[in-house]
């Protein structure tokens, strides 16, 4: 049995990573740790610690002490949060990646980083953005996002690290709220409908990018993860993506189910010049072909299971 060990697990994806690991692996086998510890129901489900993942010493004595063979390094700042404190999000997401980079040549276990759409920039090609293309991001999130695919590849190459991850694109989820992204008026979108009937979207409207459900991004993680090494030519920062899809885009599929639902806008210039640097849609071919990544939801099924998930919880 896997014994596994999952940093940020309090976050947006770690929220429902770590139930979906426990799930599968077994309560006991998945340890989880944040550098805070304010979700009673996730933190008391099975071993928890309060680290910071910069502390390269302690992620090694807890990898030690569980015998745990892979990490899910999920602990970062993201693109918004970034651009508001760009020596944070340096310090966490490279200081961070590092130190359990570190700790896994120590004790020779594997990880999975993800990086994400914001690892592209401005003179990336924008459609179908390949697998291999040009990387010249200008958010510090991306720099560090960058930073890190390319850290990933050294602990493989250099030191043998079992080390693998995915480009994510944005994440819709109903467990726990984004917080500090740009891809978050996504989320938001489908809680402001439910709630009140009407959303102010901080993009503009037609600003396309790349999104996946979090059942399909949770997929994307284990099985990477359980994939033959055998079979990855690439193994750090394959493109994932399920849809490609803009604010009135996601409005008119919300109006399907619920055609009274009314979307403003009122531009946040930060992460407008973010997704306006990002790619509009993914070609993710390297993932389907090394480890048969395939997405199950579309925008029309997730807009659906969002809006029932969430009108059942409104009740
Ligand atoms: P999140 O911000 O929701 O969660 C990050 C967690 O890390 C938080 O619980 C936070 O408390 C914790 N953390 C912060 N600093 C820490 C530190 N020093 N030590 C330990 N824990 C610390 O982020 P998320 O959305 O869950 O993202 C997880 C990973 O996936 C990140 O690498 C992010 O860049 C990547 N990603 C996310 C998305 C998305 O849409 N959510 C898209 C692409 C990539
Ligand atoms: N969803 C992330 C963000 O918007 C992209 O990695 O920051």
């Amino acid at each position: 049995m896997k014994q596994i060990l999952v940093t940020g697990a309090l976050g947006q994806i770690g929220s429902e990573l770590s139930t979906a690991l426990r799930r599968q692996y077994g309560n006991d086998n998945v340890i989880l740790s944040d550098i805070k510890d304010n979700e009673q129901e996730l933190v008391n489900s099975g071993p928890f610690y309060r680290m910071d993942c910069r502390d390269s010493r302690r992620v090694a004595q807890i990898i030690k002490k569980h015998n745990i063979d892979t990490v899910y390094h999920l602990a970062a700042i993201l693109s918004a949060a970034g651009e508001a404190d760009p020596g944070r999000a340096w310090d966490v997401n490279i200081n961070g990646l590092y130190s359990v980079l570190e700790a896994a040549r120590e004790t020779g276990t594997a990880v999975f980083t993800p990086s994400s759409i914001g690892a592209f920039g401005p003179n990336t090609p924008k459609d179908f953005t390949p697998q291999d293309t040009i990387q010249r991001p200008t958010s510090i999130y991306g720099i560090t996002k960058v930073t890190g695919e390319l850290l990933c590849d050294y602990y493989y190459h250099r030191y043998g690290v079992d080390t693998r991850g995915v480009r994510y694109p944005g994440i819709i989820s109903n467990v726990k709220e984004p917080v500090g992204g740009t891809t978050d008026y996504a989320v938001y979108m489908y809680y402001a409908a439910v709630e009140k009937g009407r959303y102010t979207c901080f993009l503009k409207g037609d600003t396309y990018l790349d999104m996946i459900y979090m059942p399909d991004a949770i997929k994307a993680a284990i099985d990477l993860m359980e994939a033959d090494p055998e079979r990855l030519r690439h193994r750090n920062a394959f493109n994932v993506t399920a849809m490609s899809f803009c604010p009135e885009d996601e409005a008119a599929y919300i109006r399907r189910y619920m055609p009274g639902f009314e979307i403003n806008y009122s531009i946040d210039p930060v992460r407008q010049a973010l997704a306006n640097s990002w790619p509009n849609s993914l070609e993710d071919y390297a993932a389907r072909v090394e480890w048969d990544w395939k997405p199950q939801y579309n925008l029309d099924s997730m807009t659906k299971d969002m809006l029932k998930v969430l009108g059942e919880r409104a009740r």
